[in-house]
């Protein structure tokens, strides 16, 4: 056994997480998860006056962001304003798509990686779309806050707790909504999942299963540029659920989190670090700097979450080992069963056998029956326009459609700081074998009286 394989085993590699490191990871003791007092009015159920068309500005239009772009170009009442980027050829690439689409060309901000200010400072900017590396997102999100702005951040919104409270705190202060791009609450047959447990096809709710599971190590080929060039670090420096909403998202909005039940506590646990510096071996020269920094983060992390309603939650990440995709998305409750990947469903007294799991074509008749309402009026559309398989615009469509209306959107700036608090409370409970923590509640009490969501139409 050499040293590092000895740091592993006995859990020491993890007391390089301990310190606080370039992404402002706390490990400062039990405080982590402790609820913090509201200093202005509460933003559930935020609404806003209808609008008769939302100008929208994106910051980043790498790979997540360009798709935002041509989302938005085919939903009716956008207007794109602005585009910032830190590479100018990227933003030229988004704005020539506007233009394209025979739309006005937007107004371009490459000058570096504060330029995005300039651009918020603009008064005819109603909402912005940030796709950016994650420890770029809350700055920029506050700060479009504090310009007036709506922000619309993508996954996880916040990669550690200060930042989760900053993002509530000024969404309070200055009452803007400010909603996590959870896309995959959108996908068909999360929405159909949704639908059923709201008309209690599955009972009383009692557990569920969400993941990411998907081989990314291909990411590590951009070194300089795109996702994998800031994305690396962060496996290198950081242990736990690195990217924890794409499963839970779904899971939370079953069982209705922040709207009736709320996280509690959890406790995650990662295995050793292997296949990233395999990779890294394999691919790149010894001196090179994927070579040079030992990766901390787990090949895969399991994390179980309580609610305060008493029910469990497992949340998996495994961004690197060989195994097909995979986000779980399971929900038990005391009359039956849903499970993803493949999907398949058994309902008590509804289904041939509890033994049995009912799959492929046998699971027709539940969509028949409980296909989401967004989906059969937008699911055309949706599929026409791909992006993992429809939900990305469904997601914009429906966010486009709140602004519209004046309604409030479905995902709320307590939705996006819990799901992503998974992030930094299971590194900070990987870092202690295991330990117990508690999760704030970042909704002070609201989350007892709040309204869950319902089976919107439109
Ligand atoms: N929801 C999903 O399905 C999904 C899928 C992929 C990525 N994502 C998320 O989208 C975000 C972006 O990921 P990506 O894969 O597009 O990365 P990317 O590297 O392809 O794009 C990031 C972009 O941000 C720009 N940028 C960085 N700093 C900036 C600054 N200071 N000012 C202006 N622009 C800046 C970069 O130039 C780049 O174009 C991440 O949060 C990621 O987790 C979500």
């Amino acid at each position: 056994m050499n040293r590092r394989d000895f740091l592993q085993v006995t859990g020491l590699a993890t007391l390089g997480a301990l310190a606080s490191n370039a992404f402002g990871m706390q490990g400062s003791g039990p405080s982590i998860g402790r609820t913090r007092s509201r200093r202005s009015k509460s933003v559930m159920g935020l609404a806003h006056k209808p609008m008769d068309k939302v100008r929208v500005a994106f910051i980043g239009v790498g790979a997540r962001g360009s798709g935002h772009v041509t989302d938005l170009l085919n939903i009716e009442g956008v207007e794109i304003v602005a585009i910032c980027d830190l590479y100018k050829d990227w933003a030229e690439r988004s704005a020539a798509k506007v233009v394209a689409a025979g739309r006005k060309a937007p107004t371009l901000y490459v000058e570096g990686p504060k330029d995005y200010k300039n651009m918020l400072a603009r008064e005819d900017i109603d909402a912005v779309w940030i796709a950016t590396p994650w420890e770029e997102h809350i700055p920029m999100a506050l700060e479009a806050m504090k310009r007036g702005k709506h922000a619309f951040i993508e996954v996880p919104a916040a990669p550690t707790m200060d930042e989760a409270w900053a993002m509530v705190e000024t969404a309070e202060e200055t009452q803007r909504h400010c909603m996590m791009l959870e896309n995959c609450c959108y996908g068909r047959e999360e929405m159909l999942v949704l639908n059923m447990a709201r008309q209690g096809i599955f009972g009383d709710l009692l557990h569920g299963e969400g993941a990411y599971i998907h081989d990314l190590r291909g990411q590590m080929m951009e070194v300089d540029r795109g996702t994998g060039s800031w994305r690396t670090p962060h496996y290198q420096k950081r242990n736990g659920n690195l990217y924890p909403t794409h499963g839970l998202g779904p899971v939370a909005q079953y069982m209705s989190i922040n709207r009736g039940d709320r996280f509690a506590h959890l406790t995650s646990m990662s295995s050793n670090s292997r296949v990233r510096t395999i990779y890294a071996k394999e691919h790149f020269p010894k001196d090179h700097k994927w070579n040079k920094t030992p990766f901390q983060c787990g090949d895969i992390n399991t994390t179980l979450i309580r609610t305060a309603m008493g029910r469990t939650i497992m949340v998996q990440w495994d961004e690197q080992l060989p195994r097909p995709y995979n986000r779980l998305n399971l929900l038990q409750g005391t009359k039956g069963v849903w499970g993803g990947y493949p999907q398949r469903c058994v309902i008590e007294g509804m289904s041939t056998s509890t033994d049995k799991w009912e799959q492929d074509a046998e699971l027709k008749k539940w969509y028949d029956k409980f296909e989401h309402p967004l989906w059969q009026k937008q699911g055309d559309m949706a599929r026409k326009m791909g992006g993992h398989g429809g939900m990305d615009f469904i997601m914009n469509w429906r966010i486009i459609y709140c602004l519209l209306h004046g309604e409030p959107l479905d995902q709320d700036v307590y939705d996006g700081a819990a799901w992503s608090a998974v992030s930094p409370l299971s590194e900070w409970s990987v870092a202690r074998n295991g330990q117990c923590v508690e999760f704030p509640d970042f909704t002070r009490g609201d989350w007892k009286t709040a309204k869950p969501l319902g089976i919107v139409g439109a």
